[in-house]
């Protein structure tokens, strides 16, 4: 069984890429980001940002698979909308839950069961750190605030240099900020991680990049 940890900030490119690796090799993939996201929008929901123990009981009721496509994703019995879970309400939230110790234990068991049930890509912030230490292969993807907010405002169809652009890039930074800076768990690269820098390359250029070191060309 072999894994492969994708890691990096947001935006840097690691999901999409993370979904083509694994469509190319035959893989399942796990955007772990997902799994944040979605406590975050039932706390939300729930009342309950500010309750840390519900916001622990939510982690505890998470549940994912992998085999369905896409990725069947339920806490509880909640399920979520398209879109729900990229709101700029979650977005702003989701650094608070993802800095709770508890929660992040309670979400690295089922990053782990969900890599174990084969060979997977997982997509994340620790995922080659702490989720899974002994993965086969470790990338981290890195680009700069402002060539991930371009590519973010792209795909939401925002003009450069809009207002609704500058908030991205303001979001991203500040998201950035607290997943580099928590105690937990922070974002880094795995000592043994291979850093590829995506500012001046396509989505097919990194993903052929790390085809090229899986398969030993
Ligand atoms: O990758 P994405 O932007 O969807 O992640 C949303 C948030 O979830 C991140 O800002 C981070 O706070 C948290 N996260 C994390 N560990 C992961 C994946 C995401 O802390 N493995």
């Amino acid at each position: 069984m072999s894994t492969i940890a994708i890691d990096g900030p947001g935006s840097s490119g690691k999901s999409s890429v993370g979904e083509r690796v694994a469509r190319e090799l035959g893989y399942a993939f796990l955007d772990t980001g997902l799994l944040y996201r979605a406590v975050t929008a039932a706390a939300i929901r729930g009342g309950a940002m500010s309750d840390p123990a519900a916001i622990l009981a939510l982690a505890h009721a998470t549940h994912v698979n992998l085999e369905q496509r896409p990725v069947h994703l339920l806490v509880g019995d909640q399920e979520f909308q398209p879109g729900e879970l990229e709101s700029a309400e979650v977005e702003r939230a989701v650094p608070r839950v993802a800095a709770l110790p508890d929660v992040r234990a309670a979400l690295r068991g089922v990053q782990r069961s969900a890599a174990d049930s084969g060979n997977a890509v997982l997509a994340g912030r620790d995922i080659g750190t702490v989720v899974l230490p002994e993965a086969t292969w470790k990338f981290f993807l890195d680009a700069s605030a402002e060539s991930r907010g371009e590519r973010r405002s792209r795909q939401r169809g925002y003009a450069l240099g809009s207002p609704e652009h500058a908030s991205i890039v303001a979001d991203l930074s500040a998201r950035d900020y607290d997943d580099r800076n928590r105690s937990v768990a922070p974002l880094v690269a795995a000592s043994d991680a291979r850093i590829i820098v995506t500012d001046q390359m396509t989505l097919e250029e990194v993903v052929a990049e790390i085809i090229s070191v899986v398969q030993g060309r």
